[in-house]
């Protein structure tokens, strides 16, 4: 495919997705953009408030647009919400694409988000549910990626840089 992103950065939240994308981006001088910021812009209201106001069903078909539109349109780095591969039709839109997943453990996600309520998936027992949802993503991260790395005990260069080894 000789068009689109140049990178698609796909993992769990905390991952460091946008951080270690700001970063491929810089090295790369291409753009960076984010499908999380996309909706936000376009919604003009908060992911929580989408979630809470019209659930997360919703809010998977307005992530597939935002799929749909910048794998299109983007030529830089590009990073998608941590459940954007939950969604079958986001998934097929990523078949063939450079999609890297940024993989993190369990114990390291509660390290890292915790109790971050402002993540609405983890809004309660945080732990049973990174563990929960780290077993219903993980098949789903790995089918779409073409390479993983892992991030656990590496700082933001270092997975920027492993990134780049990989591709
Ligand atoms: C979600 C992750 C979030 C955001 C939304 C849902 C998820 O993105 O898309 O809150 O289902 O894991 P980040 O991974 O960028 O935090």
């Amino acid at each position: 495919m000789s068009t689109g992103p140049l990178i698609v950065l796909v993992g769990p939240m905390g991952s460091g997705k946008s951080t270690v994308g700001a970063l491929l981006a810089e090295r790369l001088g291409a753009p960076y953009r984010d499908t999380d910021a996309d909706i936000v812009a376009a919604e003009g209201r908060e992911i929580s408030d989408i979630f809470v106001e019209d659930g997360e069903e919703h809010f998977r078909a307005l992530e597939r647009a935002a799929v749909r539109a910048a794998v299109a349109e983007h030529t830089g780095v590009l990073a998608l919400g941590g459940g954007a591969v939950l969604d079958a039709g986001t998934r097929e839109l990523l078949a063939g694409r450079p999609v890297v997943y940024l993989s993190m453990d369990v114990e390291e996600a509660v390290r890292r988000v915790g109790l971050n309520t402002a993540r609405p998936l983890l809004a309660v027992n945080p732990r049973r549910q990174w563990r929960e949802l780290m077993e219903a993503r993980r098949h789903l991260y790995t089918e779409v990626a073409r390479v993983v790395v892992a991030t656990d005990d590496r700082t933001p260069e270092e997975v920027a840089e492993a990134v780049l080894d990989a591709l």
